[in-house]
């Protein structure tokens, strides 16, 4: 680590493995609604393709990084790199949807793929984004195609365990209460952008809650704010008086963030096949 700090909490998870088939088979059903929600707000929010610079992918770059991904990749996590046996779905992966999400240009891929025991890879900035490039097409070509797909029944699931599991396993009643902040949701969304509520509710436009941050300046000086932006170097945070501060981050500066989205992101570890079914049809429920 490079100034001794404490390791932050919003890059712990990218490093986390999880793998359960049943969970990748429902999340792959689940990126046709996600393609609707985000197709609608597009519509409805945005004045110039420029808002969506992510989305965008550089043709040349993403056909470089396809010929590194099949010649390095392939064989374990599947030509479409919708994972196989023996490495998992990528397109789902937390840390390439960041990856896309933030245009990092697999700048936070590379630790991943330098550590063994799978990966032992060496690249240089141009093929990381060549490669960034690549899964990034493929996650938007999955958004594309999945919009005309077939709408599946979301609500078959059984609301009962639902509910069960909203109160118990799943721990959601610790931050949200069926008659509080979520009664009538199920009034408020269709069960399509219902589900990507619950399991991305840190996607999209407009995020109800930022993320907080705290930076304790080598003075003793604190500051709070909402986080603007991190990286290894420098942290910028928007005060509530309007004020926006940066930071270097040298050693003598504690940096804290508090990510009020954390819940969800480990949830996404959790979450069975048959649960997020059921939490579905549950949270439907609430007119
Ligand atoms: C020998 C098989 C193998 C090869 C080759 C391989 N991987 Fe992996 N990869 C895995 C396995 C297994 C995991 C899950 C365990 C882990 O995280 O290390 C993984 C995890 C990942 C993750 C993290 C997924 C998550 O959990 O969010 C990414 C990203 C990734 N691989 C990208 C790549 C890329 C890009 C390449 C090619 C440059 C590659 N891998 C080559 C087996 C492989
Ligand atoms: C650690 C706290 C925490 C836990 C646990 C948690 N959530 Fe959330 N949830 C949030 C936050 C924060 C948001 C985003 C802000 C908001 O919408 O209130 C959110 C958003 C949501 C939304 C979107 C609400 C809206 O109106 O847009 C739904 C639906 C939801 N969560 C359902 C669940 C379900 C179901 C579970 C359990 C499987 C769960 N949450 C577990 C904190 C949590």
């Amino acid at each position: 680590m490079r100034h001794g700090e404490p390791k932050m909490d919003h890059r712990s998870h990218l490093y986390r493995h999880r793998r359960e088939p049943a969970e990748f088979m429902n999340l792959k059903k689940l990126f046709p609604q996600f393609a609707q929600v985000v197709f609608f707000l597009c519509l409805w929010a945005v004045p110039s393709h420029a808002q969506f610079p992510r989305s965008t992918v550089n043709p040349e770059s993403a056909d470089r990084g396809a010929k590194t991904y099949a010649s390095n990749c392939a064989k374990c996590h599947g030509e479409d790199a919708r994972g196989t046996a023996t490495g998992p779905d990528l397109l789902r992966s937390v840390a390439v949807l960041h990856d896309r999400r933030q245009m990092l240009n697999g700048k936070e891929l590379a630790p991943l793929l330098e550590k063994g025991p799978n990966h032992n890879f060496k690249f240089d900035d141009k093929q990381l984004a060549d490669v960034s490039q690549f899964l990034t097409q493929s996650i938007n070509s999955i958004l594309r195609s999945g919009y005309n797909a077939e709408p599946t029944n979301l609500l078959n699931g059984d609301a009962k365990a639902g509910e069960a599991y909203f109160n118990g396993a799943g721990g959601c009643g610790k931050c949200h209460s069926a008659t509080g902040d979520l009664a009538h949701v199920g009034s408020r969304y269709q069960p399509a952008a219902l589900q990507q509520k619950f399991l991305f509710p840190n996607y999209g436009l407009f995020l109800k809650k930022k993320v907080q941050v705290t930076v304790v300046a080598p003075s003793g000086k604190t500051y709070t704010g909402d986080l603007v932006r991190i990286d290894d170097f420098t942290v910028t945070l928007h005060e509530k008086s309007g004020e926006t501060r940066s930071f270097n981050r040298t050693a003598k500066t504690k940096v804290t963030e508090d990510n009020p989205y954390t819940g969800h992101i480990e949830l996404l570890n959790k979450y069975t096949d048959a649960d997020i079914h059921n939490l579905t049809t549950y949270l439907a429920t609430l007119k």
